[in-house]
């Protein structure tokens, strides 16, 4: 290999190993409910984004099952457009209550396709700071000035906001943060970008399936329409139990991203038998049977929430199934990981870059499949492991 190359490649690995940020990928062998079976050791999953625990749905796995093909052979606009995406877009929409839904190929890429169609040199994107990764990733490549708001600050975005008059403005925010499990204030982020002819741009992976009314996620949950927020992305990734996303809006701006958007046009289309997958998701999302799992969802994220604070455990300040445990340094999340996962339990120690500098956390994440007495069960290894952190030196704002 090229020798600086190899020596630069040196120099980051031993860097990252110093600073315990090396990264390691588990071999997951088997997975039931939410049992998994990682270098033959049986653990209880506490880091999943399956919240309502979809991916092994009966309904899901039929689906899938009868689905017309694997692959879809090409993209979209060639000739990998098949009944099942189709089907999935026009069912997407009805469930946000939205004019259109445009397929792709996950959460990520349509982030990045949605700026860079919107956004060119001189434009402005306004984003909260704890943003996830993909709709920072976008801002950057489209060009664009980019700037970051303090966490959920309404009316710093609005400040941010002052622009060129011949400049377009994006707002960017996820609905629910990725990392923190709170949710953006997008009543008040509506009227922000609506007084500054900006357009609302909502990531709504955390949201889509368990906020609001039908799980139609956090923009519904705060009571808004598409009128307010003209575009939102919906990840398959999370409570959909699958891979992919769509970005779902008016016709005018998806019909922009469809003639434009290079990670759209540019790639293989999801596999359809994906799509029926996630099909099915969506009709378990809408009907009684969603709102009895995300009933449980929430018994579930109640009951954890109630018996940490009597633990005295400083849980951050999040009702959604996403609950962290920030410890600060990165030493002191992955000793606790490790304490709770020779116990049996599986909760990610979740550093540096993803999070903060000096905010690293347990990301602990709840689902319709957890039981009480396995919920019991992490927090008694929890009561038993965990010490208050050495150092935190973090401010989200
Ligand atoms: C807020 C948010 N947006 C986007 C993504 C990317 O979605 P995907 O996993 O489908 O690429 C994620 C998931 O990691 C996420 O948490």
């Amino acid at each position: 290999m090229q020798r600086l190359l190899s020596q630069r490649i040196a120099a980051l690995r031993e860097a990252r190993s110093a600073a315990q940020r090396t990264r390691m990928c588990r071999v997951v062998t088997q997975r039931q409910g939410v049992q998994c079976v990682v270098n033959g050791r049986t653990l209880l999953n506490f880091c999943s984004n399956d919240y309502l625990g979809l991916s092994q749905h009966p309904q899901v796995i039929a689906a899938l099952h009868a689905a017309s093909s694997a692959g879809s052979t090409a993209s979209h606009l060639v000739c990998g457009h098949s009944a099942e995406h189709a089907g999935l877009e026009a069912a997407l929409a009805t469930w946000q209550q939205a004019p259109r839904a445009l397929l792709f190929g996950s959460g990520y890429l349509a982030n990045l396709a949605v700026l860079q169609a919107l956004l060119g040199k001189g434009d402005a994107c306004v984003q909260d700071k704890l943003n996830h990764a993909s709709l920072i990733d976008g801002a950057r490549l489209s060009g664009c000035t980019l700037k970051r708001y303090p966490h959920n600050d309404a009316q710093a975005a609005a400040r941010q906001l002052h622009v060129d008059a011949q400049a377009v403005a994006v707002l960017a925010t996820d609905g629910v943060f990725s990392m923190d499990g709170d949710v953006a204030p997008l009543a008040e982020l509506a009227a922000v970008a609506h007084a500054h002819d900006a357009l609302l741009y909502v990531d709504d992976a955390h949201g889509a399936g368990v906020l609001g009314a039908h799980g139609r996620g956090s923009i519904a949950a705060a009571g808004l329409t598409v009128e307010d927020a003209p575009l939102r992305l919906i990840t398959f990734g999370k409570a959909l139990g699958g891979v992919g996303a769509a970005v779902v809006g008016t016709d005018e701006l998806i019909e922009h991203l469809l003639q434009t958007a290079r990670p759209g046009i540019y790639t293989t289309a999801l596999p359809p038998m994906q799509a029926a997958a996630t099909r099915a998701a969506v009709q378990v999302v809408q009907s009684a049977q969603g709102d009895a799992l995300r009933a449980q969802l929430h018994a579930n994220i109640a009951q954890f929430r109630r018996a940490a604070a009597q633990l005295g455990l400083p849980l951050m300040a999040s009702d959604t199934a996403i609950q962290p445990l920030l410890m600060g340094a990165d030493a002191d999340a992955l000793t606790l990981s490790a304490a709770l996962e020779a116990a049996g339990y599986w909760a990610s120690a979740i550093r540096p870059p993803t999070v903060p500098e000096g905010s690293a956390r347990l990301r602990i994440t709840l689902s319709a499949a957890h039981t009480t007495q396995q919920i019991d069960g992490l927090l008694d290894a929890l009561a038993r492991s965990y010490t208050p952190p050495t150092q935190i030196y973090f401010s989200s704002v």
